[in-house]
C-alpha cells in the first residue's frame, strides 16, 4: 500500500518544492452507528481550530479510504467499480491531492481554495471559518464513459454523495461539524489545481470542530 501511485508521481513533479504530509495510520470511529445516524446533520457553525494529522487521516479513511486493502476497495461503494473520484483537501494553506494508497497528502498549490465553495463572495461564508474544504474531482479518464457523458455524471454524482454520507457520519461520530456543498466554482478550482480538463471538480464538503457555543 506504501508504494507511489501514477497520479502521486506526476503530481509530486509539479509540486517538489512544496511540503507534503504524510498522515498517521486511521484509527476506527466508536461511537455505535444508530448514535451516529441519529446526531447526522449539516451544521454551519465552524471553529477556526485546525484539524490534527490524525483527525485528518480518519476523517478521509472514513470518506473514502481502503477498508479492503487485500482487494483494494474502499468505504464507498462506486459504480462499476472504477473509484474516479479523488479527495483534494483545501486549507487556508493551500490546496493537498489525497493519495489514498500511501495515506500522504501531496501538496499541489499554495492559494487558499476555500473561498471558491460554500457561501462563495458572502462576507460571513462558513467555508472561509471552517478549516478544510474537501472538493470531490471525477477523473472522466479512469471513468472510461466519455461516450455516455450523462451516465458519467449520473454515476459520478452517486459515487460522491456516498462519500460525502461517509463524512457526516464521520463526523457525527467524532464531534465534527460538515456541510455537503453543491455550492463550488469548479472553473476556478480546477485552474488553481492545474486539472486537465478530463478531471472537474464536482462537489465540496466543508469540515471543521464546532464554534465555541
Ligand atoms: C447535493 C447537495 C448539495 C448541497 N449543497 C449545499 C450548499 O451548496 N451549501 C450549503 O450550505 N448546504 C448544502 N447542502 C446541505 C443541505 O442544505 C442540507 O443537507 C439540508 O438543508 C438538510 O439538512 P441536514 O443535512 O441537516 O439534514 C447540500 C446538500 C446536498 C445533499
Amino acid at each position: 500500500m506504501n508504494k507511489i501511485t501514477p497520479i502521486l508521481a506526476s503530481i509530486l513533479v509539479s509540486a517538489a518544492a512544496m511540503a507534503d504530509i504524510a498522515l498517521p495510520p486511521p484509527s476506527r470511529d466508536a461511537m455505535p452507528l444508530g448514535q451516529a445516524l441519529a446526531a447526522r446533520a449539516t451544521n454551519r457553525d465552524f471553529s477556526a481550530e485546525q484539524l490534527s494529522d490524525q483527525e485528518l487521516s480518519d476523517l478521509l479513511w472514513a470518506a473514502n479510504g481502503y477498508n479492503r486493502p487485500d482487494i483494494k476497495k474502499r468505504t464507498a461503494p462506486t459504480a462499476i467499480n472504477r473509484q474516479e473520484i479523488d479527495l483534494y483537501v483545501c486549507r487556508a494553506d493551500g490546496a493537498y491531492f489525497w493519495d489514498s494508497a500511501s495515506n500522504v497528502l501531496v501538496k499541489v498549490c499554495n492559494d487558499d481554495l476555500r473561498g471558491f465553495t460554500g457561501r462563495i463572495g458572502a462576507p460571513e461564508n462558513f467555508a472561509l471559518k471552517a478549516p478544510i474544504a474537501i472538493v470531490y474531482v471525477i477523473d472522466y479518464e479512469r471513468q472510461g464513459m466519455q461516450a455516455r457523458p450523462q451516465d458519467a455524471f449520473k454515476y459520478a454524482s452517486v459515487d460522491c454523495g456516498f462519500i460525502g454520507q461517509n463524512i457526516y457520519l464521520h463526523c457525527a461520530a467524532s464531534g465534527l461539524h460538515t456541510v455537503f456543498l453543491g455550492m463550488i466554482k469548479p472553473d476556478d478550482i480546477a485552474k488553481a489545481l492545474s486539472l486537465p480538463a478530463t478531471r472537474v471538480p464536482l462537489f465540496g464538503q466543508t469540515v471543521g470542530k464546532p464554534a465555541a457555543k
